[in-house]
């Protein structure tokens, strides 16, 4: 951000005095928590949800295949009960089909603009060529055609596409552009999970509402904690409801949002099964109360609806959590309603093997590096972008961060020991899996088994994840996935050689 953009989101009007080096002191306590107060609203404030009152229906995205169409537009979209404009994949609202594919596919997709500005879109988990994936720089221009074609190499899971341009991903993303990408295999269908209307996409995000439209105009203390709406929305739906039978359903979830971390829960304090994540089905299930899902993270959990009395209704809600920096986790709120509606019988049989998930041994990482998430050191010139930065730097698309060699093994470790936000850690291009944490919860969670393309570092911890290198040589980004950390800078790029 430059001296005067900064000054008009901070709210100094252009006739205050205001000197330089004062500037220069609120700005370097940013990284201090509470220390920034006063009536300029740059301490980065929880924004506090407002529960709708369940009675909307859940909507499921419409499902295409390997040939789709994209447009970017804007939308009239119907999030709360009336008509707003909004941006979407397709006329009738936000969010974009599901796109559905088999592993070994190949994905024709054309994508137009009709946006008034740039974008793209990143295949968010998918392991595609640097030249398809959607590149900061890789950008479509308004009324340009792009066509993404690429092959699907590897194994089921759920993943999703939304916009990347160079500093205005956060803002199209919040204004609605996002959808998800369904890859299967033969090894998830011999499982025999819960499918048709047994198995439930839920988008997970929190948008700011107005009368007319979404609002997205961070100030600097959103710049600081992300930008959060005081809307939850399911599917492009406000405090939605669905009707369940009492059986087994599987949930496919994504965190879309910009910066909101849920601490997913059911209201029953039911079980919630963890199937899969990021990267596809987990070695086993594993039985959770809770789960802490930050954006840009995906979440495949089986839950049981058996045994609860038919005119039963329960909530996926997000609780309370600890060490969420200034904004995040200090409120409890319902997210999606379930009215048990049906009764029926359930023939499905819990498997107790997944998926074969080999650990990879750190003992093949050929090299180790150090990511250090700090704040922002002031510099002369007042460039004021990089708030959050990584080894004390800012994105430069004409710099290559990394060097890595294309098939090696590396470890890379995060860390945010010093750090007073949340920063969701996404990589391009790879999968992996995370080793280590050490400080905060100093464990690896359940949903963090397997295979991850996005891990959530809060205050206080440094994580340690090992990531096998393929040969989709190029230049690829690794980011903050907080939307308005990335589009502020807390982005590089690895080139792969
Ligand atoms: Cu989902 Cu580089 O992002
Ligand atoms: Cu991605
Ligand atoms: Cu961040």
């Amino acid at each position: 951000m430059k001296r005067r953009e900064f000054i008009k989101k901070t709210g100094f009007g252009t006739t205050s005095v205001l000197a330089s080096s004062s500037v220069i002191a609120l700005l370097a306590s940013c990284s201090k928590s509470n220390m920034m107060n006063g009536g300029m609203n740059m301490t980065g404030q929880p924004v506090p949800v407002t529960e709708g009152n369940f009675s909307r229906l859940l909507p499921i995205p419409n499902i295409t295949g390997s040939n789709s169409s994209l447009t970017a537009q804007t939308v009239t979209a119907n999030v709360n009960g009336t008509s707003i404009s909004a941006l979407g994949y397709q006329p009738n609202g936000i969010l974009g089909p599901t796109i559905k594919m088999n592993s070994g596919d190949a994905a024709n997709i054309i994508f137009q603009n009709r946006l008034s500005e740039k974008t793209n879109i990143h295949w968010h988990g998918l392991k595609i060529p640097t030249n398809m994936d959607g590149h900061p720089e890789a950008i479509v221009n308004p009324g340009s055609l792009f066509n993404y074609q690429f092959t699907i190499n590897q194994r089921a899971g759920l993943n999703w596409y939304h916009p990347h341009p160079n500093g205005a991903t956060a803002k199209q993303a919040f204004q609605g552009l996002a959808g998800l990408f369904i890859v299967n295999d033969a090894e998830e269908a011999a499982l025999n999970l819960p499918s048709g209307n047994y198995e439930l996409p839920l988008v997970i995000q929190d948008k700011r509402l107005s009368a007319s439209g979404i609002i997205y105009n961070p100030n600097m203390g959103e710049i600081m904690t992300g930008y959060m709406g005081e809307t939850i929305i399911v599917n492009g739906a406000a405090s939605p409801y669905t009707e369940v039978s009492t059986r087994y359903y599987r949930l496919r979830i994504l965190n879309g949002s910009n910066a909101r971390i849920y601490n997913l829960a059911l209201s029953n304090n039911a079980d919630i099964i963890i199937i899969g994540n990021d990267g596809g089905l987990l070695k086993n299930p594993i039985v959770v109360k809770t789960i802490l899902l930050s954006p840009g993270e995906r979440l495949d959990v089986l839950v049981n609806f058996a045994g609860v009395a038919t005119g039963t209704e329960l909530f996926l809600e997000s609780r309370m959590f600890d060490n969420g920096g200034n904004a995040q986790g200090k409120q409890g709120y319902k997210i999606i309603k379930f009215k048990v509606t049906q009764n029926v019988t359930d023939n499905f049989t819990l498997p107790a093997i997944l998926s074969s998930i080999t650990a990879i041994s750190p003992s093949t990482s050929s090299r180790t590096r150090k990511f250090v998430i700090n704040a922002m050191q002031m510099s002369a010139g007042m460039n004021m972008t990089g708030i959050h930065r990584i080894n004390d730097k800012v994105y430069d698309k004409n710099r290559i961060d990394e060097n890595v060699t294309a098939n090696s093994t590396e470890i890379w470790v995060f860390d945010n020991s010093q750090g007073d936000e949340p920063h969701p850690i996404h990589l391009h291009g790879v999968h992996f899996q995370v080793l280590e944490r050490s400080g905060g919860r100093s464990q690896v969670t359940a949903s963090e088994s397997g295979w991850k393309d996005t891990v959530l570092v809060m205050p206080r911890e440094t994580v340690k994840i090992i990531i096998p290198f393929s040969t989709l040589t190029g230049v690829f980004v690794f980011h903050c996935h907080n939307l308005e950390h990335e589009d502020d800078g807390m982005m590089l790029q690895y080139q792969l050689n």
